[in-house]
């Protein structure tokens, strides 16, 4: 018989979303009429940008003319994409890149999930505790960690945890580790990071030989002029920093899919014998054998995101949804619930009622509510006591929602 990869094994038995999802639909089967009002799972509910749409069905339109259609494109993204994402969101803040150290892909959660497999199964690993489950959990699969211990910590990463203490930012390690996963806008506390602090994580790296993977697919959600964008605005962190990009959030893309990768040309890693190799060479060798590119259609509607129309449109849609964030976080907060975030990111982090576990706080919203959200704890152990919901709902349902906790649910 074939034997399995045993790692998979020590993962909790369902990915966070999918099995909410899996409660979700159990609480719906017992209780047929109720109307749930989903702000768990991070997705977006409003329509892509008109001019996205209209570059959409253009591509879509060159693929049926013999002319101008076209089969595999580069696996790196095409050319009028990556000049506009350099020109964009890079130069724009005083980045300077090639166009070569650009992935385009179909998203950041495969992208940040597979970056793992250019980098040695003995490295340590760091993540904040409560973190996106993609870091934690493609590194258990990879064989970096032990079993879980009854928390949900596994053995052999470096946890760094976040609470009020430290205000939700990790601290730096108190030893040697390898490889950094930071999220800003964080997902899910929706706390952000100072250029300083951003600084004292690169110096960090470049003392260490680590490298951080810097997860930015909120950052069009960054309200406050002083939060950098991007990793590279510090100094030094193109020599040790890959950074994620994605389309989902910003511009509606998550059914669509588009987002992009930076590996810098100067990252390097070191092979056991000391050779230092380019991990754009070898990110670059994993995707062109993994993947075929973005398609054309989805390339073009996100080279739209660029144009002086998509670009409004953009901000209006990160509006729309930062003012649902502000009627949560205002509303709850006014009702005597203790909250975070929700500020320059689009998740609000509330802690539940009475002291109820995050899973316990699930039950009793969904039940008495009939509102989804996420349960703190399936970020991470830290995350326990806690709770997270998303502005990415429709206006009408996100007030309807903070009504219902209002009147059914006490801080
Ligand atoms: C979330 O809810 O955390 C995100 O939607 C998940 C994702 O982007 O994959």
């Amino acid at each position: 018989m074939a034997l399995v990869n045993e790692h998979y094994l020590k993962l909790k038995a369902g990915y966070l979303f999918p099995e909410i999802a899996r409660r979700v639909q159990a609480f719906t089967k017992a209780n047929p009429g109720a109307e749930i009002i989903r702000l768990g799972i991070g997705d977006v509910t409003q329509p892509l940008p008109p001019a996205v749409i209209k570059s959409l069905h253009l591509a879509a339109d060159e693929m049926a003319r013999p002319e101008t259609f076209r089969g595999y494109g580069p696996e790196q993204g095409y050319q009028f994409l990556l000049d506009l994402i350099i020109a964009n969101d890079y130069e724009a803040r005083g980045v300077n890149l090639e166009s070569d150290e650009i992935f385009v892909s179909d998203g950041s959660k495969c992208d940040s999930g597979n970056i793992q497999e250019i980098f040695a199964v003995d490295n340590l690993i760091a993540v904040a505790d409560p973190a996106y489950p993609v870091y934690v959990d493609t590194n258990v699969m990879a064989g970096r960690t032990g079993k879980a211990d009854d928390k949900g910590r596994y053995h052999g990463l470096y946890y760094m945890p976040c609470t009020e203490a430290n205000d939700f930012l990790p601290e730096l390690p108190s030893r040697k580790v390898d490889i950094i996963y930071l999220c800003f806008p964080n997902n899910p506390t929706g706390v952000v990071a100072r250029r300083e602090v951003l600084q004292t994580w690169v110096d960090y790296a470049r003392q260490n030989q680590a490298v951080i993977l810097f997860d930015a697919a909120y950052e069009a959600y960054i309200t406050d002029e002083q939060i950098p964008h991007s990793i590279y605005e510090i100094q030094g962190a193109k020599e040790c920093a890959i950074e994620f990009r994605s389309f989902s959030k910003t511009a509606g893309f998550t059914g669509t899919r588009c987002a992009y990768t930076v590996v810098p040309k100067g990252l390097m890693a070191s092979t056991t014998s000391g050779e230092a190799v380019s991990l754009n060479k070898l990110w670059n060798r994993r995707h062109t054998t993994k993947f075929n590119g973005v398609s054309y259609p989805v390339q073009v509607a996100a080279a739209a995101v660029y144009s002086d129309e998509g670009k409004a449109q953009v901000r209006n849609l990160i509006d729309y949804y930062m003012e649902n964030a502000r009627i949560i976080r205002q509303t709850l907060s006014a009702l005597g619930f203790t909250v975070y975030g929700g500020r320059n990111a689009p998740y609000i982090w509330m802690k539940t009622s009475d002291g109820m576990s995050s899973w316990e706080f699930f039950d009793h919203l969904l039940a008495n509510a009939h509102v989804v959200g996420t349960p703190g704890s399936g970020f991470g152990p830290s995350g326990e006591g806690y709770f997270r919901l998303s502005a990415f709902g429709t206006r009408e349902k996100t007030e309807e929602a903070v009504e219902r906790i209002r009147d059914r649910i006490s801080p």
